[in-house]
């Protein structure tokens, strides 16, 4: 046996140890705004407001489930995160009953309407409309899940009296609440979009001179209020079946670019339950959405690639090459076949084949990028080969996770679309333009794409709420917004915790990869920089990129609940 110096094997771990630290700066980009992470022991919830993670707290503490908390939650964020999520969009949840010891994923996406065909953003040319002008007013809004999926869940699962989940957000629409700062940034920003085309949408986030209300505004909703009233008291039906029906039909069918939406659209509308999409990483079972959203698979397969490779042992910079190689190839998987799967028979099983997977690996040269992924032919492929179809969902969604004080956890993402959605308000409430991640082309290249418009069918997301179980018990919820980036967001946290064993804060403020089959983007003012020149000199194609993800995240320990939020929006974690 080689003798070693004690000289030289104190350097060595002295190295080692500042090699780790580095590492662990470099990521996190050594990020002086760290917001503090927060620990508990019963329950914990991370949402994007103080306001909503407050009154998912309340609940919690009262000793209302995951599920009731929840409900107060999305409501909340609805009143005072209104740009990204609320009744008037859609959601994906991925709820854990620790009493069943099961997995529940449920689907409340928005759906086409049933008289939406493949030409709904086709100009009278046959080009697809710019998408800012197919987003404003009532064609790109889709029959909202929301709200239904709130009451089919608390129906089944809720423990605490549904009216008491709904009235924090009832009272604060009543007395107001402060516009935060994003909100404010937000509004302005979204002026030049045409979020003053519209009277209610107008009088609500603009003064009447036209001025978009500033931070600190105390900003009254009595509009939401009444809405909220009539939920408390008769659940979901007079937005799907009623008066708000009436008023939400009547509001898109009347808009400019009017919308296809009729009152049977609401009324057939149903949350479905899914199968979890789920992948074995390392000692984990990292568990997701599937379709309509391509975020459970496209993470599920980055994850099955990356497991060829060594991310914990392998040096920094390779394990980061081999990650933007590996997203560059789901996301071309996911560009041909991800979409709604109840109209298009998409390959579940063969993109996440380990045998696929592990070929598909074979293709990542860790010294050289490539330039393009090409999709695969994933095994038990059973129907055409779709064109190939890039939509980049927007940002303006919500994520959040709890955790109660029985073991229950709930890991959400939220959404109207884009911020603000269609800018069209009901009720109080703003209406999604989700029906623009649908592809606009029908066809490209004399081939039909996946995700193109449907009636009733339900556009492809990306948003990709995740739970990580370990040692069959769930180790880690997470998920982000951020638009067809989530993916991205999503999966580099789950490396950062689980390859790389950064704390849920550190992963979370760590500086951004990026790939979605294109250029490598780098999170503008973050430590990731550092990586540009030895990730160019292996091809990739940089960009310094202002990122908006909006990450929420639990760990659970055996003792101790471990909470993060995102640096780069508002959100916090409570818990006891
Ligand atoms: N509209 C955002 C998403 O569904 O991914």
């Amino acid at each position: 046996m080689t003798k070693v110096s004690p000289k030289y094997l104190c350097w060595y771990v002295l190295l080692v140890f500042c090699t780790l630290v580095a590492d662990v700066y470099a990521v996190s980009g050594g990020d002086p705004q760290s917001k503090a992470p927060v620990t508990a022991r019963k329950f914990m919830v991370a949402a994007a407001h103080p306001r909503a993670a407050g009154a998912g707290y309340e609940v919690l503490r009262r000793g209302g489930n995951a599920i009731d908390a929840m409900v107060a939650v999305q409501f909340m964020l609805n009143l005072v995160e209104p740009q990204s999520s609320g009744i008037g969009g859609g959601a994906f949840l991925l709820f854990w009953d620790d009493g069943e010891k099961r997995l529940y994923t449920f689907d409340g996406r928005e759906t086409a309407p049933f008289a939406a065909g493949p030409d709904h953003f086709l100009a009278a040319d046959g080009e697809p409309q710019p998408f800012w002008e197919a987003l404003a007013g009532g064609r790109s809004v889709g029959v909202p899940g929301t709200l239904k999926l709130l009451e089919t869940v608390h129906r089944r699962f809720g423990s605490l009296p549904w009216a008491e989940l709904v009235r924090p957000a009832m009272d604060l629409a009543r007395s107001g609440f402060e516009i935060s700062s994003r909100l404010a940034r937000s509004i302005a920003s979204a002026q030049e979009h045409e979020l003053d085309g519209f009277a209610a949408t107008r009088a609500y986030f603009f003064d009447t001179d036209g001025t978009p209300r500033q931070a600190g505004t105390v900003l009254k909703n009595p509009d939401f209020a009444a809405t909220l009233a009539r939920i408390a008291r008769h659940g979901s039906r007079p937005f799907y079946e009623g008066e708000l029906a009436r008023r939400i039909v009547e509001a898109i069918r009347e808009a400019s670019n009017p919308g296809l939406m009729t009152r049977q659209d609401l009324a057939r509308y149903t949350v479905r339950l899914r199968e979890p999409v789920c992948v074995p990483y390392r000692v984990y079972r990292v568990c997701g959405m599937g379709p309509p959203t391509s975020g459970g698979l496209t993470v599920g397969q980055i994850l099955g690639m990356l497991s060829h490779f060594d991310m914990a042992g392998l040096p920094r910079i390779d394990a980061v090459h081999a990650y933007l190689e590996s997203a560059k190839l789901a996301y071309a998987d996911r560009a041909r076949y991800m979409a709604d799967s109840d109209y298009v028979a998409v390959p579940v099983r063969g993109l996440l084949d380990s045998g696929y997977l592990k070929r598909r690996s074979a293709l990542i040269d860790l010294s050289r990028a490539m330039d393009k992924g090409r999709p695969g032919n994933p095994p038990r492929l059973p129907g055409p080969n779709w064109a190939i179809h890039k939509q980049s969902e927007r940002a303006g969604t919500s994520h959040f996770v709890i955790r109660d004080a029985r073991g229950n956890a709930v890991s959400m993402t939220t959404t109207i679309e884009t911020g603000f959605g269609s800018r069209l308000m009901v009720g109080g409430f703003l209406l999604n333009n989700e029906l623009t991640d649908f592809s606009f082309r029908p066809r490209i290249d004399g081939r039909l794409v996946a995700n193109r418009v449907q009636g009733g069918k339900r556009p492809r997301s990306s948003m990709s709420p995740t739970i990580v179980f370990k040692n069959r018990k769930p180790y880690l919820l997470i998920g982000s917004p951020g638009g067809s980036r989530i993916i991205n967001y999503v999966a580099q946290s789950l490396i950062s915790i689980l390859d790389w064993r950064l704390g849920p804060r550190t992963a979370l403020e760590a500086g951004h990869f990026v790939n979605r089959n294109g250029v490598t983007e780098l999170e503008q003012d973050t430590a990731a920089l550092h990586y540009a020149a030895p990730l160019r000199e292996r091809g990739q194609d940089i960009r310094a990129r202002e990122h908006n993800s909006g990450a929420h995240a639990i760990l659970i320990r055996d003792k101790e609940l471990l909470g993060a939020a995102d640096p780069r929006r508002e959100g916090v974690v409570l818990g006891d």
